[in-house]
This record gives C-alpha cells, structure tokens and sequence, in this order.
C-alpha cells in the first residue's frame, strides 16, 4: 500500500497507482492556474463584490497557486477596477508566494489594452475555433480565425506582458486545424497554450490522445481547461497532465459555467496522492479556501463532496466507526488533517460505548461512568426510533445528562452580562471557568456577540481564537423565536463548528463559542 509520511500523518492509497506511472508522461510539478474569479463568477447566479474578490485573491496566493485569473476587464468598469485592485494587492502582500496575476481578453486590442492597463502580468487571450463557434457565433472562416489569434498574440507581447492563448471549444476542433492555430500563435511569441474542453465533452482517453498530439508538436507549455458537464472535468484534467500538460485550470469547489469547472482541491489532491506529482498548493488550506468561496458566492459545497465536503471523512456507525477507531487507513484514503479537515463519528443505534466516550471527549467533556451508560443509552434511543444523531443533538444529550455539572467542560460560562444600545458601545462582561479556575473579564465590541468574543479572548490561559463564521437563524416564528446560532472558530491553524440554542440571541450565541472553544481546546490536546 502506498504510504505517503507527512510529519505525523499519512495516506494510504493503492500501489497500482505509482506501478503503472511509467506510461504516463508525467511532470514533477504541474502548475496550478486558478478560475475562480472568472470562470467561477460566471457560475449562474454568482456575482462577487470586488472587496469579495480581493480577499478570495489574496486567499489563492497565500494557498499557492501560480495564476489567479482576475477577471474579464472588458465586461464592466467595476471588473477592470477589481482586476486592477487585485493586481495591486496580490503585489503589496509581504511574504506572499505572488502569484501571477492574470486576465481574460478576447482576441481584440481593445480587449487586451484594457487587461494589460489594469496592472496584471498576464492575458489569457482566447479565440473560438470549432466550427460550430465559427460558423454560428464568430461568422469567419478558419484563415479569419487564426490571422486574428496570431496579431492578438503579437500584440499582447508588443505591450509586454505573458500570454496564454486559449482555442476556445478546441476538443470539437478539427484536430489539425487546432495545431495549425496553436503552432502559429506559438511563433507570435505565446507564452503557453490551453486547451478548454468547454462544453465538458471529452472522456479521459480522448484528452489523453488530444492533448498527447498537442504537446509532441509544439515547444511551449500546455494547459488544459475542463468542464464538468458529464462530471469528468477533474478526470480529464489529470488525463491531460498524464498526456504531458503542464498546467490546469481549476477553481475552488469546482464553480463556473453550468456544471462548473475542474475543482483545485480534487485535482490538486489526487495529483499528490494519486499520481505523486507536486503542485504549490498548501493543502492544509483547501477547507478554508473553499468555505471563504462558499460564503460568498452562495454556491453551498455538497456534504458529499470529495476531499472538502462536509461527509468527506465522516464516519457512520458500525464497522466502519470500529475500522477508524482501530486504523483511521481502514476507511481513510488520507488523514483529514492534510486537507485541513477534521474526523467525525456520526453516532446511531449502533455506535459502541467506545465510540461514544471518543465523541463525548471531543466535545471537551469528562463524563464519569454513570454519565456516560446513560449517553449511550440515549444515543441508541435515539437511534431505534430513526432519529439521525447529529452533532447538535449529540452536544444536547450530553449537556442534558452532565446538567451543568460545575467542571464538566474545560471551559465554561456560568455568568453573563452584555449592555447595548443605540448610543453606546456595546460591552460584556463574563465570569469563566476555564480548566476548573474561576476568570473574570470584560471587553468591548461592535455588537454583543463582538464584545462577549473579545472578552472572552482576553482572558489568561483562553486560546488565541478568530471567529470565523457565525450564522443565527431563527427556529420558530415571532419576536420570541428560538435563535439557533452554529459558528466556526479558528486557534493556531485548529479549526472547531459549535453550536447554540436558546430563546436569547446572545445566550446562544454563548453557547455556540463555548461549545466550539472546548472542542478547539480538546484538539490542541490531541484528544
Ligand atoms: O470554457 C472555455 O472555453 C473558457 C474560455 C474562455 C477559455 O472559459
Ligand atoms: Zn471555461
């Protein structure tokens, strides 16, 4: 079995997977040239604030990949201003890896002026080539084609930056027609070349072939763009660099046009583990990055989702829970903790006391035996009756059981109080009981969730924490409803979800932070 050492943590994947990569014309890095403020926006119903967008760019070069494509200058003046924001940024960032910035240009001067004016490094200049595209939408001959590829290339270089030439629809281009394009712009000075799969409709033995052809012929690097419209797009994305493609176009969590684009994090991923080829990329950062597109975009990650998705390494009960708890290999191909994802137990009739301890310890809990025969009692109730024991029921069994028990938790918060109003600064004070010593503190916010938060972090001994998502929602109607508030926070590169129920925001919201704090502590612990 093929056993990747990672500090502390491993993968174990198939050893067929490295006998049969002789055949394969493999690079040792293959370079990562991230869409998603591009192809991804253009996902329906996407569209990002240029202050979204900045962050999501600083967020791709602090996680490594080589081109963020910023954008399609030319579709409004606010996307030439978040192209050239972006590029601005992305420079002044210390210590950053500085991607190379880059921009979207049909085969135009007017296109590419405006991209090249924005302060980016690169246009990704691209032309339709299949004869549906010229035939239906350019209105011009294969020769009209390529003359306007060819000056479009020229004229980029003649300003002085990189560029990559795309025949948009080049898997339904005639084969030879689409290297005659390639090898012409190559001689105008192309820096690299791509070949978009744009309606998703290669096999992973077509790319392969394709793209085989491509690179024997021409000199400069090659890059494939896939869509996902048959759900191959990160199949053929790895067909292509197996083929010798040295680049792929990706985007986080797989957004863009209808079924979207190759998802970075499979691609990445199974390029490490899979194929043994390096990429920039810190995978320790993929669930971040994702949840920072999630967010805003709109576009909810699938709990199914590959390597990111909230079910990736989620175990039910029974043999598998057993399998983890005895070998997290037996039904891991790789520890969560690589990907920045953490193991989860889902616990149900068939849970083992075992099971359930682990569970109720990583909850920051210590439960006596007593406590813990009735845990288990009420999480196979549960069980029997169908009910699914999810996580924030499991945390209500448990805090329902221990009933408040003084120490039971490594941090609790037994006392309140948080003054707001329209003309003051919203304040909170809390009385903590952190590892069984009793803390006092106070701290200021812009709101009482900001100000329990920050006192909170100031007290001794609290891990350093950043809140990094918070949602309230309301479980029943009217001005008394139940709020029902989840929040993720991060310490020292540990991240935990908690959760909270009360019929008192702000006692919710309390809830939520202990609960997540305990289980970050039970983390650090190693728990
Ligand atoms: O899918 C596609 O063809 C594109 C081009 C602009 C490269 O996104
Ligand atoms: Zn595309």
């Amino acid at each position: 079995m093929g056993r990747w050492s990672l500090g502390t943590r491993v993968a174990y994947v198939s050893d067929i997977n490295s006998s049969v990569r002789g055949a394969l014309r493999l690079p040792d890095r293959a370079r990562v040239f991230d869409t998603t403020l591009r192809d991804g926006e253009q996902t329906p119903g996407v569209s990002l604030t240029p202050e979204e967008k900045i962050e999501i760019a600083m967020t791709l070069d602090e996680l490594g990949v080589d081109v963020i494509e910023a954008g399609f200058p030319i579709t409004s003046k606010g996307e030439t201003q978040s192209v050239r924001e972006i590029a601005k940024a992305v420079k002044e960032i210390e210590g950053s890896t500085k991607a190379e910035i880059c921009a979207l240009a049909r085969s135009t001067p007017k296109d590419i002026d405006i991209a090249v004016d924005a302060g980016v490094d690169s246009v990704h200049i691209f032309i339709a080539t299949s004869p549906l595209h010229r035939e239906y939408k350019l209105r011009m001959s294969k020769e009209e084609v390529l003359e306007r590829a060819v000056r479009a290339v020229e004229y980029a270089k003649s300003r002085g930056v990189k560029v990559e030439f795309s025949a948009e629809d080049a898997t339904r281009t005639e084969v030879d027609f689409l290297i005659e394009v390639f090898k012409a712009v190559e001689e105008a000075g192309a820096d690299r070349v791509d070949i978009p799969d744009t309606v998703g409709v290669m096999s992973p033995p077509a790319m392969r072939a394709l793209v085989g052809r491509v690179v024997d012929e021409l000199g400069i690097p090659v890059s494939v763009h896939c869509h996902n419209d048959f759900g191959l797009a990160v199949a053929n994305s790895l067909a292509g660099v197996e083929a010798g493609a040295q680049q792929a176009h990706v985007t986080i969590n797989g957004i863009g046009e209808r079924a979207g684009n190759a998802s970075l994090e499979q691609f990445v991923t199974a390029l490490k583990f899979l194929y043994g080829v390096e990429t920039g990329v810190d995978l320790s950062k993929l669930r971040s990055v994702s949840e920072l597109v999630e967010k805003f975009t709109g576009i909810q990650v699938p709990p199914n989702a590959p390597i990111i998705g909230d079910n990736a390494f989620s175990h039910e009960s029974g043999i598998h829970v057993h399998g983890v708890l005895g070998h997290p290999g037996t039904y891991e191909p790789l520890s969560p903790e690589v990907v920045g994802m953490r193991r989860r137990i889902v616990l149900g009739k068939h849970t083992g006391r075992h099971a359930v301890e682990q569970a109720v310890k990583q909850l920051g809990y210590d439960v006596s035996k007593e406590e813990l025969d009735l845990i288990v009692q009420r999480v196979k109730e549960l069980g029997d009756k169908g009910v699914k024991v999810t996580e924030r029921r499991f945390s209500k069994i448990v805090a329902e059981v221990v009933g408040g028990r003084p120490g039971a938790r490594l941090m609790e918060v037994p006392e309140w109080t948080v003054v707001t109003g329209s003309s003051i600064t919203p304040s909170a004070w809390v009385r903590v009981r952190l590892r069984g010593e009793e803390r006092r503190s106070a701290g200021w916010g812009v709101g009482p969730v900001d100000a329990i938060a920050n006192a909170l972090k100031s007290i001794e001994g609290m891990p350093e924490f950043r809140l990094i998502r918070f949602k309230l929602n309301a479980v029943s109607r009217g001005t008394e409803a139940v709020g029902e508030v989840y929040v993720r926070v991060e310490s020292n590169g540990v991240a935990a979800e908690g959760f909270g129920l009360s019929d008192d925001i702000v006692d919710a919201s309390i809830e939520a932070l202990v609960d997540a704090l305990n289980k970050v502590m039970t983390l650090e612990n190693g728990n």
